[in-house]
């Protein structure tokens, strides 16, 4: 193993360690077709004005779409919302949004029902990073249900424990 292999794997091993909330990023294409994807490295970035930032791999098949969209919808999953994850980030699952409900918003922008909140967001930056793309939106609209959302840790998906300190 080279030194770039090893390094690699204990990189995944350490990032894929961190506990994180899941969340599907959604848009529609130039066909008004909805498109998404299951996305963890979503983070919030600024207050004033409210900015978020989320990651795309360059060989996603939704990366040229997103490169071209304006504005995108992140939904952060509610933990009962496992499905959603794995139907989301499945390359085979051909249809994903006939899986569960959604809506177009206002913004016309595809919003997953029952998830713990939404982030509209206009894009503002899309800087290449390695062998990603950086995304980074301004929240032109939010919306919080009365969910709990969902935690990814090591590969798994669940809810937050009802004992919590
Ligand atoms: C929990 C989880 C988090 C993920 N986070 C990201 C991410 O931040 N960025 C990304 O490009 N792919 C991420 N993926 C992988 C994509 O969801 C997956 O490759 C998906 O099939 C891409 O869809 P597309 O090819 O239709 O664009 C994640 C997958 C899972 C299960």
């Amino acid at each position: 193993m080279t030194v770039k292999t090893e390094s690699t794997q204990l990189f995944k091993e350490i990032m894929g360690s961190y506990p994180t909330g899941v969340t599907v990023i959604t848009t529609v294409d130039s066909n008004n077709k909805p498109v998404g994807l299951t996305v963890n490295s979503f983070a919030s970035v600024s207050l004033d004005p409210l900015l978020i930032l989320w990651s795309i791999d360059k060989n996603a098949g939704s990366c040229d779409v997103f490169k071209k969209v304006d504005k995108f919808s992140v939904n952060i999953l509610a933990g009962n919302q496992q499905e959603i994850c794995w139907t989301f980030s499945s390359k085979s699952e051909q249809d994903r949004f006939s899986k569960q409900p959604w809506s177009l918003s206002k913004n016309k922008l595809p919003i997953l029902e029952n998830v713990f909140a939404s982030l509209e967001c206009k894009k503002v930056q899309f800087i290449e990073a390695g062998d990603h793309y950086i995304l980074i939106g301004e929240v032109i609209d939010l919306n919080k249900n009365e969910q709990e959302p969902m935690l990814y840790f090591r590969r798994k998906v669940g809810s937050v424990p009802e004992q919590w300190e």
